[in-house]
């Protein structure tokens, strides 16, 4: 797999923190712990009902303290700290594994827990505690902190930069994603077409698992660090 590769990107989701003990969104019946997801992750259920939105998210921000990174996560930092040519870790995850299993080329492209975003005036700010609604902005004054949470419907994080490393890529890793949320699910299309491998690891073929060059079944406590020892014999 090694030759001819310089640039890579990595994308990751649900799947590569399930061993850590955090669930997946789409597990049985389709409920985000209990919760559907558009009762939780959407701007019209912030709007509607802020307890329910921020109790959601501070019990995960909550539930981070008790869980570790996984051998996955690990592997990834270790090819971060080792890898010479271009890389970038694209994670549709809001946990903090892969930063505090090392990794440093890091995008969060759905946003993150640990941090909370000012409505009024998008200030970002660093957010390890619970966010009672109507929290204020340190920026602008405006009582309007939220979860820095891409909700359905808002774009997600540094897509210009994203697009670039993906039309640079020489091969493209998809890992722990079921490819069912878009823009992240179009990435191996991205890639392929300009010419980049395509390697899928996850648990189950996921819905675009057609679109891989090669797809790896398992989980990815062992599938990842399987692939990085390749990668960097
Ligand atoms: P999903 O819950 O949709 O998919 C998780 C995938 O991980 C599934 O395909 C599982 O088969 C696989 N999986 C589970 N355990 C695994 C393991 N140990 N090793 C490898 N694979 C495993 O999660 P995502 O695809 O990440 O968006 O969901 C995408 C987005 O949907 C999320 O970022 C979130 C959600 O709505 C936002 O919050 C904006």
């Amino acid at each position: 797999m090694k030759q001819d590769i310089r640039n890579i990107v990595i994308l990751t989701g649900a799947g590569i923190s399930a061993e850590s003990g955090l669930a997946t969104f789409r597990g049985p019946e389709g409920l985000w712990e209990g919760h559907r997801v558009e009762d939780v992750c959407t701007p019209e259920a912030l709007a509607h009902n802020p307890a329910l939105v921020h109790r959601f998210y501070d019990e995960r921000r909550a539930r981070l303290a008790d869980v570790v990174p996984n051998a996955a996560h690990d592997a990834l930092a270790a090819l971060d700290r080792a890898w010479t040519g271009e890389l970038l870790i694209v994670t549709q995850n809001v946990d903090d594994l892969h930063e505090r299993a090392g990794a440093r080329r890091l995008i969060h492209m759905h946003g993150e827990l640990n941090s909370a975003l000012c409505a009024a005036c998008g200030n970002a700010v660093a957010w390890s505690v619970d966010l009672p609604p109507e929290s204020r902005c340190d920026a602008c004054g405006q009582p309007r902190l939220r979860p820095d949470i891409v909700f359905f419907g808002e774009m997600p994080y540094q897509m210009d930069r994203i697009d670039v490393a993906l039309r640079a890529a020489d091969l493209f890793v998809s890992i722990g994603t079921s490819g069912a949320v878009y823009p992240a699910a179009g990435f191996v299309q991205t890639a392929r077409h300009a010419g980049a491998r395509t390697l899928e690891l996850n648990l189950d073929p996921s819905a675009g698992s057609d679109y891989f060059e090669e797809s790896r079944l398992g989980a990815a406590s062992l599938l990842v660090p399987d692939m990085v020892r390749t990668l960097l014999a």
